[in-house]
């Protein structure tokens, strides 16, 4: 497996037609599906629930399936997703009433757990909880819509995350979510994040083949 990972946001699909948009990214070349739950408190928008990523699995969708759940409800819908089929829970700590409770109802399930930070999220949070975790999802724009602009300053918090990790000997996959396209791709894995969610610079094209060979081609000029 490449040491960069490709997770597709399916927010940026045609609904009318997901099974088909799922099928078509995973066959160009699509390591994760990144799927994005929104219930229209912690965030101003609406998406969609477990029922879809159970009908996901049920159609036999076989790759891990990344959860990032943007709602108030935390632990109910770690427990729907769960039973759904979820390979990858992260939630925003903000949400959470006893945030480390959550992180361990994620683990005991077998689910990978991970912490999602907003642009502003000081990186205190993991003074007690990087320890627990699988992976760390740093949203690039504020959560709530496709389409927006990476925030550059994200590109410091990374490599922060990064030498945190270095000095307690531990190298968790940084996920980056918002804003990623072939353009930037190659200097936010240089700050050090291995996993890529990308909906609108994916979806938003044709020819989904090509935009991940190009992400891919970017990458393969990253250094250790
Ligand atoms: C934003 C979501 C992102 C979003 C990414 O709240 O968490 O996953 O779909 O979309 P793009 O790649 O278009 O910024
Ligand atoms: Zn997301």
């Amino acid at each position: 497996m490449s040491r960069f990972q490709i997770a597709p946001s399916i927010l940026a699909a045609d609904f009318t037609q997901l099974g088909q948009e799922i099928d078509h990214v995973l066959a160009a070349g699509a390591d994760i599906i990144h799927f994005d739950v929104m219930d229209g408190h912690y965030v101003p928008n609406l998406s969609f629930g477990p029922m879809v990523c159970d009908s996901l699995r049920r159609a036999g969708v076989s790759h891990p399936i990344d959860v990032h759940l943007m709602v108030e409800n935390v632990d109910p819908m770690i427990e729907a997703f769960v039973k759904a089929g979820a390979s990858y829970i992260s939630f925003h700590p903000e949400a959470s009433k006893h945030v480390h409770r959550s992180i361990r109802l994620i683990k005991e399930s077998g689910c990978k757990a991970g912490l999602a930070l907003n642009p502003s999220t000081p990186l205190d949070i993991l003074d007690f909880t990087l320890e627990e975790l699988d992976f760390i999802l740093v949203m690039s724009v504020n959560p709530g819509f496709g389409g927006q602009s990476f925030i550059p300053s994200v590109l410091n918090k990374i490599k922060a995350i990064k030498a945190r990790m270095r000095d307690v000997g531990m190298d968790i996959p940084i996920e980056v979510d918002g804003g990623v396209g072939i353009h930037n791709i190659a200097e936010i894995a240089e700050a050090g994040a291995s996993m890529f969610v990308a909906g609108s610079a994916i979806f938003g094209q044709q020819d989904y083949k090509q935009v991940i060979d190009d992400m891919r081609h970017q990458l393969s000029s990253v250094t250790e």
